[in-house]
């Protein structure tokens, strides 16, 4: 790999943390990562001392036409990269290398999600408080590329029309405003929101992003997370403190250790909350999910927006608690049917959970998907949305 034997773990850049941390044995090297690293590298050169020209037009007329000279004068931004593949290949792990060691004085790193509902938020304050405003994008845009001149996205996604509508539109003018994107995602550009109501009206966005970012497929073959979490068990038993700090253990991997924080995801009508969630990875306990009044419908945008779900003590199952017990069976069909990972804590063993009275019966099947759901086999099934 170019520069591998010249870069010093101290000498600044991707390519030498990247070395740091082979050489500091928390990673392996791997030859997909090293080649995207080397891009990343390239555009971390590009982007030493990035820090255009502050985008926001000065007022007066005069103020404004300098600006538009200076803008116009500017020198194009370099592309930024989207790094897409399959999960646990390392492409946050690369995304946040090349962050940290970013010399750019405004970069932000943010989930894309957390993008998405932060952009909303601000696109509707800006027209309650500016209510004769005919377009909020503008004004959005400035004040996003006052805050980063290099955004990096953590999976990019496009899950629903509102986004979809918006998003056209304000990459153009953060694009205008010289902002640099890095985006990881699971999706390539074409793929995008594919096969979704309004598509046609999303096809100049997919352009526009490749027109700025170059397309990078980490093919590694090696699901690095997975290997990670293989010959941790998926059930607990019982649900005492050890079994809670496994599951902790757990939730960091899948998640990276970024800082949990509550959700909200929408439901047909109206928002369910999440207590606990980063990306694709939720923890609940099990009462907020099977004690509470929530129906197939919830269960079943639960099973497509996660990908792993971590359920805090599962109780021993009968007539007793019939109710939840009915919830728990309608939730685990959906996580089985669109191949959601579980981790549980539990009073006992899927066979035993539910052993006799009314409903026990049609709880073993119940029990064998859950004793499916911890093979190597299901582990390695990619999620179906
Ligand atoms: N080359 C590697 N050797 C060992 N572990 C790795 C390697 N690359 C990534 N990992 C680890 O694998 C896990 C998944 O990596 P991550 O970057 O989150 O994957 P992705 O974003 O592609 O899903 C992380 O814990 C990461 O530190
Ligand atoms: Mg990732």
């Amino acid at each position: 790999m170019r520069n591998m034997s010249s870069a010093s773990p101290s000498s600044p850049g991707v390519i030498s943390a990247y070395r740091a941390r082979i050489a500091a044995g928390s990673i392996t090297f791997d030859p997909a990562q090293g080649s995207v690293a080397e891009r990343l590298q390239d555009l971390w050169g590009k982007l030493r001392g990035y820090n255009p020209y502050p985008k926001k037009p000065p007022n007066g007329w005069v103020g404004r036409l300098l600006h538009r000279k200076q803008v116009d004068d500017m020198q194009d931004h370099p592309n930024g990269l989207y790094i897409v593949g399959d999960v646990g290949r390392g492409k946050s792990m690369l995304m946040d290398l090349f962050f940290e060691a970013a010399d750019v004085p405004r970069k932000k790193r943010i989930h894309f999600h957390e993008f998405m509902q932060d952009a909303h938020r601000r696109f509707h304050a800006i027209k309650r408080d500016n209510p004769n405003i005919a377009d909020p994008i503008p004004a959005l845009a400035d004040m996003i590329a006052e805050e980063a001149s290099l955004l990096c996205f953590d999976e990019f996604q496009v899950h629903d029309i509102v986004d979809a509508m918006i998003l056209g539109r304000l990459f153009e003018a953060l694009f205008a405003r010289l902002v640099v994107v890095v985006a990881t995602s699971n999706t390539l550009p074409d793929d995008l929101y594919k096969g979704k109501p309004g598509r046609d009206a999303f096809l100049p966005f997919i352009s526009l992003i490749k027109k700025n970012l170059d397309v990078l497929v980490l093919d590694s073959e090696r699901d690095y997370r997975r290997e990670r979490l293989h010959g941790m068990s998926c059930w607990y038993v019982p649900a005492n403190t050890r079994a809670d700090e496994a599951l902790d253990v757990i939730f960091r991997e899948l998640t990276a250790g970024l800082p949990p924080k509550t959700e909200s995801i929408l439901v047909t009508g109206r928002t369910l909350a999440v207590p606990l969630a980063v990306g694709h990875t939720a923890r609940f306990d099990f009462h907020a999910l099977c004690g509470m009044p929530l129906g197939p419908g919830d269960y079943l945008a639960l099973a497509t927006h996660y990908h792993n779900i971590l359920i805090d003590g599962i109780p021993r199952l009968s007539p007793d608690n019939f109710d939840e017990a009915r919830r728990f069976v309608t939730l685990i069909d959906a996580l089985y049917e669109h191949r959601v990972k579980l981790y549980a804590s539990a009073a006992a063993w899927p066979d035993d959970l539910y052993r006799s009275g009314e409903g026990s019966k049609i709880f073993e099947r119940t029990a064998s998907r859950l004793e499916e759901m911890q093979s190597e086999e299901y582990l390695k099934l990619p999620h179906l949305t």
